[in-house]
């Protein structure tokens, strides 16, 4: 049942979000009128409402609703990314993840959504401004309890905990990896997301030379399936390029002979 206080939208005809902190009392909602949260308090997660003469389904957002809804600053990664990643770093519940830049939260909201409330994101970014959207926007996640958001530079900043795992979505991840070695623990996964193929080719290197192993770099391609009364075809949407995945293993020194 969809209590008080919970975040959820209404999905209208056109498949179109219209999103509304559920509380008791008339709620007014840009495009849509006034409308009645006690009524959708004590609701089914699925019902169907009529509204205005128009008919809403109401349902909880999940990780990828709430990515694709975020206010968003610089470059964000999207669930089509955050999913490769999530799974590539084999994230589950109760693992701890350090993550930089924040950016605007939205890979954040996918790990979180991964470890769960028993596991820990260590999110380190450089600019105040970025983090200040982030929080806004990471404030949603039913996990937020698991987030911990510092202000710093990924290529000193200290982490305490030893984690399983460490994602760098900033322009010179490759600086990065003598402060990663401080914490990421042996065997732990690392994902490097950069835009552009030379810094794909310098990361890769970097980490070869650092004595990472299974080092792999891909990109993920991915475009719709529309279904029409007369066929179906893959959609006309161009397939935008958003960013290349380097993923690898820490191992630890040879030890000397
Ligand atoms: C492309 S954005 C990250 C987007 C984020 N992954 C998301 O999904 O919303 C890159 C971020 O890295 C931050 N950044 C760049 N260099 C950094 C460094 N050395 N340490 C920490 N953050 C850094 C930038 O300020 C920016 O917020």
């Amino acid at each position: 049942m969809l209590r008080e206080g919970e975040l959820v939208y209404l999905l209208d005809e056109k498949g179109r979000r219209h999103w509304l902190t559920l509380s008791p009392g008339m709620v007014k909602m840009s495009g849509l009128g006034v409308v009645s949260g006690s009524k959708l308090i004590g609701m089914e997660e699925g019902s169907r409402i009529s509204l205005g003469g128009s008919e809403f389904v109401i349902l909880r957002p999940g990780a990828r609703e709430l990515m694709e809804s975020l206010d968003r600053g610089p470059q964000i990664i999207m669930p089509k990314d955050a999913a490769t990643i999530v799974f590539k770093l084999d994230l589950k519940p109760g693992d701890a993840v350090v993550e930089s830049g924040v950016g605007s939260g939205s890979l954040t909201t996918a790990l979180l959504n991964a470890v769960g409330e028993d596991g820990l994101v260590v999110s380190i970014e450089l600019r105040e401004e970025f983090a200040a959207k982030a929080k806004r926007n990471v404030s949603r996640s039913p996990f937020v309890k698991a987030w911990d958001l510092r202000i710093g530079d990924a290529l000193d900043a200290p982490v305490e905990a030893e984690v399983d795992a460490v994602v760098l979505d900033m322009p010179n991840p490759w600086d990065a990896l003598p402060n990663v070695a401080t914490f990421l623990r042996p065997g732990g996964r690392f994902c490097g997301y950069v835009p552009n193929s030379n810094q794909v080719e310098k990361l890769v290197w970097a980490l070869r030379s650092s004595g990472y192993v299974e080092v792999e770099a891909l990109e993920n391609l991915q475009r719709q399936i529309e279904v029409h009364e007369g066929g179906v075809r893959p959609s006309f949407e161009p397939m935008g390029h958003t960013g290349y995945m380097v993923f690898a293993r820490r191992a630890l020194p040879r030890s000397p002979q």
